[in-house]
């Protein structure tokens, strides 16, 4: 039975209730279609459209079904209904018998789709949420753990200067913090309630849309019926967010593989988050960052294929718009999923010092100490640039690192150069020098460490 029998004289053709229906996937908003119901319910008494007792009927009928729903979330996968909304109204009908058609009245499922999509978002936005402040904590901890690890840090894939292992988890900490306003902004943004605004052009009962966002939890009711029936910006910031998020979930993952990698060696995977292979007995596989990486593409995906449901629409409410859900629904997923598991993961990777600290002593990573102390000295940086560069170039002819030049081939370069030149080239001194704020001195690092912990013992 359809909600829209009255002025058809065939048949649909079930091909077209294939393509049509949405109860298969829109019945997971089923908990929010009969909170936004419960709340209409309420707004139909005050509307004097139907009586306290009718009211409570409804309500207790409602309470029910989302009792047998917390059951059994796919019970409505048993039944033909169009979508979730019809599913909901014809389990009352059949329940409560003609009260329960009074509960459309004055409603649309327009607006009623707009509004259970809204509260289904602000509620898995909240485990995402949950979800990125314990992929937060977790990456704080390792930062923690790492204490004062050096390896090498690297541009264009080649090694260029030291830093703290600490520092590059901070840095994945700043990315995320600010994921996390990008999260929080879009939710004050979708806090505004379209029920009550009918097909398109507003409801014609007398309901105070202002109490009925309350009660549902909404700070404001939408301003503008037209844009309330129709507006998905929600679902296209949240993706936008998902999807920056994700891709640096991604860049995270691709350093980890690196990291894990028999060429850099410098973390160590544990064997309870690795994979194995058929075929190659010595082989442990960082499946799960490869995995964190491919789901950032499923994510950015689902972001491109809301904008183009979007594009060109026009006002209002357009059947296009149930192609919204499917993709947001596993973008939400996909994207709580993986910050969660990076979260569990995590305390599973090890940081191998030994190796990560030859690392970063090799490859000239000192050669702009080199040139900084040149500086030092009273050279200016381009002529000390150029020395420095010389001084490369002939430890690199003879394999060795700049430290094991002698003095007296040094100064065949400079003569500003002296046996202070030494102390100026250990690994130590070099990070030690780069502390001004947002280096990677290890007094700034712990600083910066400390910092970020306050704000997240603050956030939670
Ligand atoms: N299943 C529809 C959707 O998800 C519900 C709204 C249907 N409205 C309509 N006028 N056919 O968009």
């Amino acid at each position: 039975m359809t909600m829209w029998g009255g002025r058809f004289t065939e048949a649909t053709l079930s091909e077209f209730r294939d393509f049509n229906d949405s109860l298969s996937f829109d019945y997971l908003l089923a908990q929010q279609d009969i909170a936004a119901s419960r709340a209409w319910a309420k707004g139909l008494v005050q509307a004097g459209i139907i009586n306290n007792n009718e009211a409570q009927q409804l309500d207790q009928g409602l309470a029910d079904l989302a009792a047998a729903l917390k059951l059994d979330p796919r019970l409505p996968l048993q039944s033909q209904e169009e979508d979730i909304h019809s599913w909901v109204e014809s389990q009352l009908t059949a329940k409560l018998g003609s009260v329960a058609k009074k509960l459309h009245t004055g409603r649309s499922r327009n607006d009623l789709v707009a509004t259970d999509l809204r509260l289904w978002t602000r509620l898995q936005a909240g485990s995402v949420r949950q979800s990125l402040l314990a992929a937060i904590a977790a990456l704080l901890e390792f930062a923690q753990q790492a204490e004062q690890a050096v390896m090498p840090g690297f541009t264009h894939l080649q090694r260029a200067q030291p830093v703290l292992v600490a520092h590059w988890a901070l840095a994945y900490v700043e990315m995320f913090k600010r994921d996390l306003g990008r999260l929080d902004d879009a939710l004050v943004r979708m806090d505004s309630c379209p029920l009550g605004c009918g097909a398109l052009a507003g409801t014609g009962i007398a309901i105070d849309r202002l109490v009925l966002a309350k009660e549902l939890g909404f700070a404001n009711a939408a301003l503008n019926s037209l844009d309330a029936v129709s507006d998905r910006d929600y679902l296209v910031e949240l993706s936008a967010a998902a999807s920056l998020c994700m891709t640096h979930l991604s860049r995270l993952s691709e350093d980890v593989i690196f990291f894990c990698s028999g060429e850099a060696g410098f973390f160590k995977l544990g064997d309870a988050i690795s994979s194995g292979s058929s075929l190659m007995p010595q082989k442990k596989n960082p499946d799960v960052f490869e995995l964190l990486r491919g789901k950032t593409g499923r994510v950015l995906g689902h972001l491109v294929a809301i904008l183009h449901v979007l594009k060109g629409l026009p006002l209002a409410y357009n059947k296009d718009m149930q192609e919204d859900k499917q993709g947001f629904f596993d973008l939400m997923h996909s994207w709580q999923q993986s910050l969660m598991v990076l979260a569990t993961v995590l305390p599973h990777l090890t940081v191998n010092r030994e190796q990560c600290r030859k690392a970063a002593e090799l490859g000239y990573s000192n050669a702009t100490d080199l040139a900084d102390y040149l500086v030092s000295k009273g050279m200016p940086f381009r002529d000390a640039h150029e020395c420095a560069g010389e001084l490369v170039l002939v430890a690199s002819r003879q394999q060795q690192p700049l430290e094991a030049l002698s003095l007296d081939q040094m100064q065949q370069v400079s003569l500003l150069i002296s046996a202070d030149v030494y102390p100026a080239l250990t690994l130590e001194a070099g990070m030690a020098r780069r502390c001004a704020l947002a280096g990677t001195a290890p007094v700034k690092v712990m600083q910066a460490l400390s910092d970020a912990k306050s704000w997240f013992t603050k956030l939670i």
